[in-house]
């Protein structure tokens, strides 16, 4: 069995594989609630509660499983990228678990994790193009083959779903308010207010999302909560994060010939966007694939797998090893 652990950000998860990569059991724990009050992710406060938590969410993950420790043969944990003190914390975990049982270590990146969640339990379907977007990240990837990714762009600035998160700020939306503002944009017009589309025309899979958070604070500062509803500004936000991010995932698919497209991360659970997505992609013959919610969002399902992936085509790189990093290469 395969024992996969994740704790690179703000949820505590672990899940437990056959040897042949059927997926057993899969807990997730959100600390949501303890960072709602700072109105973002707090380091210190998720390193401390994945001390507090890990040894139950693993243990809750065995016994959904009805396994226990000795049948354990390989720890997978994410090392990289994420917040280092939470990283650190399911690192030390493994190691120490797998020094104790004798089971093998093996480190997985994060990202890599998001890009295979929409196959867990299948087989993946390469290549495609693959954009993660979450409250950490937007990066788009060409995925060839397992360990065969290119860069294509990433965000120069804020991440799309820390964008909505400082936007819920602005308008007085608790966090996370990427979820919020995604149910209160259904009853608005996405055309009421023009907010910019950062970086759309330029010749590169860069993204920038700071200038569009402080036009919508410019917009608040000049009295648009007045003339306009929650739900219109909301709604229009939304559209200028979306258009950006459909219209570089398609020029990306258009530029590679690759016709298959991944979406992952907790931006994907976005309604807007994945129906945006569908419906330009169908007038083009292109396939999208995008995760259900659970695994849209953190979880260790998506890091297990990935080990698996990984373990089936010998290829663990060498230099990876069971350090954290909190940045990509
Ligand atoms: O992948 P994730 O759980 O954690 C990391 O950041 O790695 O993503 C969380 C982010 C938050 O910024 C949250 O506001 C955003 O994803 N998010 C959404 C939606 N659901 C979650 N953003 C827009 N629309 C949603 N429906
Ligand atoms: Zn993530």
């Amino acid at each position: 069995m395969l024992l996969a652990i994740e704790t690179s950000c703000d949820e505590t998860a672990a899940a437990v594989f056959t040897n042949n990569g059927k997926l057993l059991s899969d807990i997730v724990m959100s600390q949501d609630h303890l960072h709602a009050r700072y109105g973002g992710i707090v380091p210190e406060v998720a390193s401390r509660r994945h001390i507090e938590v890990l040894p139950a969410v693993v243990k809750e993950a065995l016994h959904k499983a009805r396994a226990d420790m000795s049948a354990v043969e390989a720890i997978a944990v994410t090392v990289e990228p994420g917040l280092m003190g939470a990283l650190l914390v399911g690192t030390s975990f493994a190691s120490g678990m797998a020094r104790v049982t004798g089971a093998r270590l093996i480190p997985v990146n994060h990202l890599e994790g998001h890009l295979h969640a929409p196959f867990v339990g299948s087989e993946p379907l390469y290549p495609f193009v693959g954009l993660v977007v979450s409250g950490g990240h937007t990066s788009l990837y060409l995925v060839r083959d397992t360990g065969e990714y290119t860069l294509l762009g990433s965000t120069r600035d804020d991440a799309a779903g820390e964008a909505f998160d400082k936007v819920g700020r602005i308008l007085g939306i608790s966090y996370p308010a990427g979820p919020r503002i995604d149910r209160i944009a259904k009853e608005g017009r996405h055309d009421a207010l023009s907010f910019p589309r950062p970086m759309l025309n330029e010749d590169s899979f860069d993204f920038s999302f700071s200038g569009l958070k402080t036009a919508v604070l410019y917009a608040v500062k000049n009295g648009a909560l007045s003339t306009h509803s929650l739900a219109d500004i909301a709604a229009s936000f939304q559209e200028a994060v979306v258009d950006v991010l459909v219209q570089k995932t398609l020029k990306a698919s258009e530029q590679t010939g690759v016709d298959r497209i991944v979406i992952s991360g907790g931006v994907a659970a976005n309604s807007r966007l994945r129906e945006k997505i569908q419906q330009e992609a169908t007038s083009r013959g292109i396939e999208i694939v995008i995760p259900p919610l659970r695994l849209c969002t953190d979880n260790a399902a998506m890091i297990g797998y990935t080990a698996i992936l990984r373990l089936r085509t010998g290829r663990i790189p060498s230099e990876f090893s069971v350090s954290p990093r909190s940045t990509f290469l």
